[in-house]
């Protein structure tokens, strides 16, 4: 008989996938006792896995063991109730559930021909998002790795159906607050950085218009070819809108492509309130999408969305003479970068069935409220500043009293984000904003409670004060890291 290679008993099979669930039933019941980070930082943990590629094979549950003992505890936990840092990744059982079936049948959804349904099922779902935001009949989309994949399909679109063979004097336009994936795509697309018009934020951190409009009569006065507005729906920084009506409108008259990055704040359209912070978001040429973020889904699910979904095969589809058979399908891989692509759509198709859009509606629309309770308690300390109102489930303050220098301020701000998780595991970012350092909450996981919050809060005034005493009293330490 042939041997079998990576065959195993039926028994086995099943004993193995009962203890990762376990595993995982486990990890999740016990996820809020345990630190969001502060675990070992990477140069700490070279030595539990300096080891030679195994000839032979061990059993499964040592290899497990190691997995809970040395790997999973030595990463942050995103989706941790008190994980605000960056955007977090709050994830959902469902979806982790569908990933599990997507593997384990290995469907293959870069061809229709290979993968029918697959293909329906991402249509489908790609069909709710663009009814959903209103983004017109003729949309369409198509689900990548992440937000950045999205933003390099979203602008080689742009550059597919806009410009000829000529592409030098074309300028792109975004402001001084865009994620910088988009700057990556646009120098994996050969633009160069003279042709890309990094315009100033008013005090809201949105782009100004009045920069972006006298911007564009002085390229096309010398010569230049205003080309396309990358405009932010959620800056990460604040949650900022851009005036995406504004923006349209300037898009329209010159004839220019108008890209929104909304990876992180885009799925706040589904409430009320975030339909009306977005207002315009619709109108895009392009959008990109990132429900990984904030609609719940496990890594790695990103998306672009684009208003006409010609637009897309004009960008990617190729032909190859091993490929004749997939030729006449609807193939996703003619509309993006992959051809060999993991079946994306299954969790986001299984949780939307299993939750109903509703509840994740009502998780969005308490998560950004979550960001309002921050505002209140913060408003009750004195000392902190709060430098952006909440957004998008986005806040940024400060401990900032009058009676220390800015420096000092900023070398406080900088310490505390790094001294709550080292000594509570609670994960939180800093930015400058305004040339302040500031710390940051993202407040986008259903399951962070009020107490949370407030536990967080209460612990930061407390170290807050306490470095504030240590440090006038003796003066910076020298060891101490200073704000840049
Ligand atoms: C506004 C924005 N755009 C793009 C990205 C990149 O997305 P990803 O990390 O999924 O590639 C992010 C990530 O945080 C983001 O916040």
């Amino acid at each position: 008989m042939q041997e079998s290679f990576f065959q195993l008993p039926e028994e086995e099979m099943r004993r193995i996938g009962y203890q990762v669930i376990d595993t995982l039933i486990q990890h999740y019941r016990t996820l809020g006792e345990k630190p969001a980070g502060g675990h070992k930082n990477a140069s700490e943990i070279t030595s539990l896995f300096d080891e030679a590629i195994p000839e032979k094979g061990k059993a499964f549950e040592e290899i497990l063991t190691k997995a809970k003992t040395d790997i999973f505890p030595n990463n942050m936990y995103l989706n941790h109730p008190r994980f605000f840092a960056w955007v977090p990744g709050p994830s959902n059982f469902i979806s982790v559930m569908a990933d599990t079936l997507a593997s384990g049948y290995n469907v293959f959804s870069g061809i229709e021909r290979a993968g029918a349904a697959a293909n329906q099922i991402e249509r489908l779902v790609i069909h709710w998002l663009t009814q959903e935001m209103d983004m017109g009949s003729s949309a369409g989309g198509v689900l990548t790795s992440g937000g950045s994949a999205a933003n390099l399909i979203g602008l080689a679109t742009a550059r597919e159906v806009l410009l000829g063979e000529d592409r030098s004097k074309a300028v792109i336009y975004c402001s001084d607050q865009t994620h910088k994936s988009n700057f990556k795509a646009l120098k994996i697309l050969g633009f160069t950085q003279e042709q890309l018009s990094i315009l100033p934020t008013d005090e809201l951190h949105q782009l100004s218009i009045s920069h972006l409009q006298a911007q564009v009569v002085f390229d096309k006065r010398v010569g230049k070819s205003p080309f396309c507005i990358i405009a932010n729906a959620g800056t990460t920084n604040t949650g900022a809108v851009d005036p995406l009506l504004e923006i349209r409108k300037i898009c329209d008259q010159e004839q220019c492509w108008m890209h929104v990055d909304a990876a992180y704040g885009g799925a706040a359209w589904l409430t009320s309130e975030g339909r009306q912070a977005l207002h315009g978001m619709n109108l895009a040429d392009s959008l990109t999408i990132d429900p990984h973020k904030w609609l719940y889904q496990p890594y790695d699910i990103g998306g672009i969305l684009v208003k006409n979904s010609e637009h897309l095969l004009n960008a990617f589809q190729t032909s190859a003479s091993y490929l004749k058979e997939t030729e006449g399908y609807r193939n996703f891989a003619d509309k993006g970068l992959q051809l060999s692509r993991r079946f994306r759509a299954l969790p986001l198709w299984m949780s939307i069935k299993h939750y109903g859009l509703d509840t994740f509606r009502q998780a969005i629309q308490y998560t950004m409220s979550l960001t309002n309770q921050v505002a209140s308690i913060l408003e009750e300390l004195p000392y902190w500043e709060i430098m952006t109102a909440p957004q998008l489930g986005i806040i940024t303050f400060r401990f900032a009293p009058d009676s220390i220098s800015t420096e000092l301020q900023n070398t406080i701000n900088l310490r505390l984000a790094d001294h709550i998780m080292d000594e509570q595991g609670i994960v939180l970012s800093s930015t400058i904003i305004r040339g302040r350092t500031v710390l940051r909450m993202c407040t986008i996981n259903p399951n962070t409670s009020c107490e949370d919050l407030e536990v967080t809060l209460a612990y930061l005034d407390f170290v807050a004060h306490k470095f504030h005493s240590e440090l006038t009293s003796e003066g910076v330490p020298s060891s101490q890291k200073t704000a840049s």
